[in-house]
């Protein structure tokens, strides 16, 4: 076990901190040697097992480990487990000569990030390092923000809040974008309008939101005028910014032009002080939001009762789907919280065999797909030409993806509104706090 200067986190100029992992030295050396030719990166220990590797990522908290995947004693699966639960910053890459099938689904689930296989080739390490990287850190970001969050918000606050309503918050989300989550936004939102229950849909994707344009909604009013009066909110200004669909489902739109989108950002928490605020005067309130993992996102998603994550079944679709849901794991989102849905399931036998299977979704994801809402891109495209959501575009309900799609929405609704009685409130005290003091723990802070 080897170490060399500091470890701490890349900054400006960046250089990006490695660990290597591997039993066989020659692996070792020849790898450091690559990296020592770029500027950008630097090897700053390497170990020679799997439990030297856990040792030192703690102590060096690098940015990236590179880690072989067999090893005597502790082999790297293990390994990887280990460190991304204990210093969940670090992204593991890892590393492998043999053609195990089964490899890079082991080697996914322990919460590696890449792989590589050997003999290594320069460019591929290089770029691999890079983008893994950049790629980890917003995500890194959001653990240090968390950590040091004051403002964390509990979804039954809302309720107290203001008379009436149930107020629950739904937030629809997923990494990649086309995926769907503003047609599952638009149809659980109208699903939920059912027994009398008011329902809010938001257009959280500020930059190139889509619910104006596929329910046919134009306002002067957007959120953007909120945003200076979040300390006093009107409720009656709400209601005159907010548009009515056909339907009578209600839309808080989203700033009318990207660059509007900046009044928003800047004030990440904003949003949702508005949302709580006024969360209490609908039965339900549906987020869309963008691919972005920010803290407007997080902020979002801590309001929440119900966290819809869409994804589709696709190796990156479902790949980006399992960072986001360990970073959920790690917030200590109670695992009822986030909702799996996958959208756009193939039908027919043989797209099923080109696509990954529902059962390999929820293996990867460790968690039950709640909805698998097919793909029928007739129905969805005459939805968006009606200017409706998919769900009331044909009478009859029973097809698909309508069924699916209301099948969702009266998931949401039971599990909602059927477990108001049962709500106890010392609980999330107690969830609150192992959050937050948690993550200090693990981020040392
Ligand atoms: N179940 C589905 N079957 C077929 N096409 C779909 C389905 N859901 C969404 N789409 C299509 O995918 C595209 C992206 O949908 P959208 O809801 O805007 O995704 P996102 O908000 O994730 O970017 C749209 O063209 C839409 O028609
Ligand atoms: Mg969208």
């Amino acid at each position: 076990m080897s170490k060399s200067g500091s470890a701490q986190s890349s900054g400006e100029g960046e250089v990006i901190t490695i660990l290597l992992v591997d039993d066989i030295p020659d692996t070792l050396e020849n790898i450091k040697k690559l990296i020592s030719f770029e500027q950008d990166m630097k090897v700053v220990g390497t170990a020679r097992t799997g439990s030297e590797g856990v040792v030192l990522a703690k102590e060096l908290r690098p940015n990236i480990i590179i880690m072989d995947i067999n090893m005597p004693d502790m082999d790297g699966i293990q390994a990887t487990t280990l460190i991304t639960e204990a210093v969940p910053t670090i992204a593991v890459i890892m590393m492998s000569v043999q053609n195990d099938p089964d490899y890079l689904r082991r080697a996914m689930l322990a919460g590696a990030r890449n792989f590589l296989t050997k003999p290594i080739e320069m460019d591929e390490l290089y770029n691999t390092i890079r983008t893994v990287h950049a790629r980890n850190k917003p995500i890194a970001a959001q653990y240090a923000a968390a950590a040091v969050s004051a403002s964390e918000l509990r979804p039954s606050a809302a309720r107290r809040d203001s008379g009436g309503r149930s107020g629950h918050i739904i937030t629809i989300y997923s990494p990649q974008g086309g995926v769907g989550t503003t047609t599952l936004a638009t149809s659980v939102a109208s699903g939920l309008m059912k027994e009398g229950s008011k329902v809010l849909l938001i257009d959280a994707d500020l930059q190139f939101g889509d619910v104006g344009i596929m329910l046919n909604l134009q306002s002067q009013s957007t959120m953007v005028e909120l945003i200076p009066d979040v300390d006093d909110l009107d409720t009656e200004l709400f209601e005159n910014i907010v548009a009515t669909h056909d339907s009578g489902l209600k839309v808080l739109l989203g700033p009318s032009r990207p660059e509007f989108s900046e009044e928003v950002e800047k004030n990440p928490e904003a949003l949702s002080q508005i949302i709580k605020k006024i969360a209490g005067s609908y039965d339900f309130v549906v987020i869309d939001t963008s691919t972005r993992l920010d803290e407007l996102l997080l902020s979002l998603c801590d309001i929440s009762s119900k966290v819809i994550m869409v994804c589709v079944p696709t190796i990156p679709s479902v790949k980006n789907a399992r960072l986001v849901l360990d970073l959920f794991d790690k917030l200590k989102y109670p695992l009822d919280k986030v909702m799996l849905t996958v959208n756009r399931v193939p039908d027919d036998r043989q797209a099923k065999r080109a696509g990954v299977s529902l059962e390999k979704i929820s293996d990867f994801l460790k968690r039950p797909v709640v909805a698998a809402i097919p793909a029928n891109e007739l129905m969805v495209n005459r939805a968006i030409t009606k200017a409706v959501p998919v769900v009331a575009s044909e009478r009859d309900k029973t097809k698909s993806p309508i069924k699916e799609l209301l099948d969702l929405a009266d998931a949401i609704y039971e599990e909602l509104e059927g477990a108001k009685e049962a709500e106890v409130e010392p609980e999330e005290d107690i969830r609150k706090q192992t959050r937050t003091s948690g993550l200090r723990l693990r981020l040392g802070r």
